[in-house]
């Protein structure tokens, strides 16, 4: 299945969203409201502040939802390994690139990391999509 991916662009940077791996942290558009705005239909307005300022809270995205578009590495995964944090009562967070091989193998390749669902309740597992903040998961 191909994943979803919705593009916000001016000529300074592209943020790309992928709806499937957001865990609605709320981090976005808790630090920065006036670029990431959940109840507006266009909801990322990459002209509402620096592209570096946007680029620094895209960053801060625990699920990899948010990224940046880029044609170089500048900005690219770090090649230092790939990192897991368990988040407490909440998904495991994967930092870096990974392969996932379903049952069928097929294979996926998440390049910046994702959030895998440790709750067991997701809908798009193995992906969490928040379900946990609603089940009372605790671990
Ligand atoms: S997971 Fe990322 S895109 Fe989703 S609300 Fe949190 S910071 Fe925003
Ligand atoms: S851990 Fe988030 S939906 Fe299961």
């Amino acid at each position: 299945m191909t994943e979803k991916v919705i593009r916000y662009a001016n000529d300074a940077i592209t943020v790309e969203w992928r709806p499937e791996r957001c865990i609605h942290s709320q981090r976005c558009w808790r630090e920065l409201g006036q670029v990431f705005r959940p109840k507006e239909k266009k909801w990322v307005d990459v002209d509402a502040a620096p592209p570096d300022v946007i680029r620094d809270q895209v960053n801060k995205c625990p699920s990899g939802a948010l990224s940046i578009k880029t044609d170089d590495m500048e900005h690219g995964t770090a090649s230092s390994g790939t990192q897991v944090d368990l988040m407490p009562n909440g998904p495991a967070l994967v930092k870096g690139a990974i392969t996932i091989t379903y049952p069928d193998g097929r294979t996926e390749t998440k390049e910046k990391g994702c959030a895998l669902c440790r709750c067991g309740a997701s809908a798009n597992k193995p992906f969490c999509d928040g379900s946990h903040k609603s089940n009372g998961f605790e671990g």
